[in-house]
């Protein structure tokens, strides 16, 4: 029935008052044993850059939703990705961080088991062979893994290249002309945030929060200070269509082309963007749950989420160059990377002050307003990954911060 239709018609917004997540499931243990199992180790997570596998032979190991991990470069460039745990008796094979192997071998540290690239078990050291022991029936246990923008994800699930594309092909289209993999890790800010992680997208997917919240920003992105994130929020939008002003558009402030002290962009814009993607000024991909990228004329940046706990995560940061561009006569990184960090800083402290309240809430749940439509898309895809119900799909795809 129309009338049941959550979305208003003609504009982006919610038809109707809708009820939050429950409060509880931003602080109960049980909650986010749930959550970790049901999305974040079903989903396609970031977990480092192609370039830390430079050539065949090397290895990155690291965390990822609770569970260790080695990627590979095989023989012939492919790339591979396993639980960083020997089949022996659970060891670690890789020390966490990036390296190159002496031998296309990954030889466990404790008993010596050893592994080829593709994760077949090749050797065992010195224990003999025993009645009952089948070498076939201990490879690494395989990871799904898949590349974009110079990424590479992981799904704990499993996963070829081309379910990455099903999954957040349409999400990260809009960077499609971003010459990411080209670039370099400029800068990183890490920090850890008193929040459990569906706070934190929340927060990023609505702007009511902007005109208390971030002065500077909605100075330099007028809409934002309207409460909204897009034209279409307004459901007057129609009568102030052809404003071109970017507090009707949505564009930056007059003079601003990036997120910069002053708006100015640095150096030459990044090659193979589009007039359209130079006029937005910034352009958001999104992969729930674990990262955004946002595109600048000049610059891209990268966040990424990782959760600690049921009332913590941690939020990564990074700002990516062309090779070069921090050498060029006058550029300085502090001038883009300050004004992100300033904003980063102003909704973490929000999701913190969010957090401190719903982890005493007095209420089963909250409110959504017409503005928090991405927010209640998030929720309804929280609940489909947790078997309840239906994904409502992001409205506009068109986020804020
Ligand atoms: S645990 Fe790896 S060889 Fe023993
Ligand atoms: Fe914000």
């Amino acid at each position: 029935m129309a009338g049941d239709q959550p979305f208003a018609s003609g504009f982006n917004g919610l038809a109707r008052a809708q009820a939050s997540l429950p409060a509880a499931w931003y602080s109960d243990p049980d909650q986010y044993v749930r959550e970790m199992a049901a999305i974040w180790t079903r989903s396609w997570l970031p977990f480092c850059r192609t370039g830390d596998l430079p050539d065949d032979g090397t290895y990155h190991a690291g965390e990822l939703a609770g569970r260790n991990i080695v990627a590979v470069r095989k023989p012939g460039g492919d790339l591979a990705a396993f639980h960083n745990v020997c089949r022996h008796r659970g060891a670690e094979m890789c020390a966490a961080g990036s390296g190159r192997l002496q031998r296309p071998l990954l030889v466990c540290p404790y008993h010596a088991w050893a592994y080829d690239l593709a994760g077949r078990l090749v050797a065992t050291g010195p224990a003999r062979a025993v009645e009952g022991f089948d070498r076939a029936r201990h490879p690494l246990l395989p990871v799904g893994i898949a590349t974009w923008g110079g990424f590479i994800f992981i799904n704990l699930a499993g996963g070829s290249q081309a379910d990455f594309e099903a999954a957040l092909g349409a999400e990260l289209a809009p960077l499609a002309n971003w010459p990411l993999d080209t670039l370099e890790v400029a800068h990183v800010d890490t920090r850890e945030i008193a929040c459990n992680w569906k706070v934190f997208w929340e927060n990023f997917n609505e702007c009511l929060h902007c005109p208390g919240i971030h002065p500077d920003l909605c100075d330099l992105v007028p809409i934002y200070g309207r409460g909204i994130m897009v034209r279409e929020d307004d459901p007057d939008w129609r009568s102030h269509a052809g404003e071109t002003a970017p507090r009707w558009s949505g564009a930056l402030r007059d003079g601003a082309a990036t997120w910069a002290d002053g708006g100015l962009a640095q150096g030459q814009p990044l090659p193979g963007l589009s007039e359209a993607d130079v006029a937005r000024g910034h352009t958001y991909g999104v992969a729930l749950p674990g990262i955004f990228v946002v595109g600048h004329v000049d610059y891209v940046r990268a966040v990424t989420v990782t959760p600690l706990g049921p009332q913590r995560m941690r939020l990564t940061a990074t700002w990516f160059l062309p090779p070069g561009r921090r050498d060029e006569p006058g550029f300085d990184l502090e001038r883009i990377t300050r004004f992100a960090i300033r904003v980063l800083g102003e909704d973490a402290a929000a999701c913190e002050l969010n957090q401190r309240g719903l982890a005493s809430a007095p209420f089963e749940a909250g409110t959504l307003m017409q503005e928090e439509y991405e927010v209640y898309a998030f929720h309804r895809w929280v609940r489909a990954r947790l078997g309840e119900g239906e994904a409502a799909g992001s409205r506009a795809g068109r986020r804020a911060r």
